[in-house]
């Protein structure tokens, strides 16, 4: 029997890449998209009869799966999976995966990007500074975090990582020293990019407590999610340390009155950019694909979540 897979994405993947993904389709599948949807009613509609789904950061909540019948696994195409239910994936019996290091090189570009351009005032004309010889500390050293890091290297920045899971050697074969010590990590580095994931333990984690000791004229990086900052101490940070930068992509819930008060210390996307190229789209995209089939094929299930 021909499985059906659907690709539910209210934010879609650039074409190039929806293309190659029904180009690696093997006989036996056909996949349908559901693009831009405006209601939880159109992705329950469309997963009904589907044995295999993926996402970008639409959200797999229990009442999709309740809808999706056939359902059997749930691609995440990217890296961050806290857009899905993961103990009702595993009560519904389904398998969920992402497809890590698929876009890392472009939320990296994205991350060096933005510090340029806050290091430049958001290119308002005025003087800026140079991130040539700046420290930089990465909060969480997984796919992203280390292409960040090898980039950052490349411009003549100082680089220090710090990640509680991986070990001194890991690190430092990758150029960079290893940091144990948030209040180093915050308290030295000019930029702080942060690339952890969002939980209950990372959620409102980057607080006064940390930000507060960033030197002057530091700049805070959010390429992660926007729930591990917290909201009111970076509102309180902004307003007392007129040095102090944040970027991120995407905008926190008080981004208008940010963008209002500090138009040169704040930059934010206007939509969740990080993985939004081709090559990345490509990349997770086909990924996605691929990991079904196999799933379906050999049974594996190396980049399952919840496990
Ligand atoms: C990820 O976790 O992979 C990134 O945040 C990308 O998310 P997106 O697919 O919604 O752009």
């Amino acid at each position: 029997m021909t499985k059906k897979i659907l690709v539910a994405t209210e934010k879609p993947f650039a074409k190039e890449a929806t293309e190659l993904m029904k180009a690696a389709l093997k006989d036996g599948y056909e996949m349908t998209f559901l693009e831009k949807y405006t209601s939880v009613d159109e992705f329950k509609a469309a997963v009904k009869d589907v044995d295999a789904l993926i996402i970008r950061s639409d959200k797999a909540t229990k009442e999709i799966m309740d809808a999706a019948k056939n359902l059997k696994i749930i691609v995440r195409a990217g890296a961050g999976f806290d857009n899905i239910d993961l103990p009702e994936a595993t009560a519904h019996g389904l398998v969920a995966m992402n497809t890590p290091g698929q876009n890392s090189n472009a939320v990296a570009e994205l991350a060096i990007g933005m510090m340029i351009m806050i290091a430049r005032n958001n290119y308002n004309g005025k003087s800026g500074t140079e991130i040539h010889g700046k420290k930089l500390g990465i909060y969480g050293y997984g796919n992203v975090g280390r292409l960040i890091g090898k980039y950052a290297m490349g411009f003549g920045m100082e680089v220090i990582a710090y990640d509680p899971y991986l070990t001194k050697e890991v690190i430092e074969a990758t150029g960079a020293k290893q940091c144990t010590d948030l209040d180093e990590l915050f308290g030295t580095c000019h930029y702080v990019s942060l690339h952890c994931p969002a939980n209950d333990e990372t959620k409102n984690s980057i607080n006064m407590s940390k930000m507060g000791k960033m030197p002057k004229g530091a700049t805070l990086v959010n390429t992660a999610r926007k729930e591990v900052v917290c909201e009111e101490s970076l509102k309180k940070m902004l307003a007392e340390r007129p040095d102090f930068k944040y970027v991120a992509d995407v905008a926190p819930d008080c981004a208008a009155e940010l963008k209002e008060k500090y138009s040169d210390r704040v930059f934010f996307t206007p939509k969740k950019l990080g993985a939004q190229t081709e090559e990345a789209n490509i990349n997770a995209g086909v990924a996605a694909v691929k990991q079904i089939m196999d799933f379906f094929e050999t049974g594996n299930k190396k980049f399952q979540v919840n496990k």
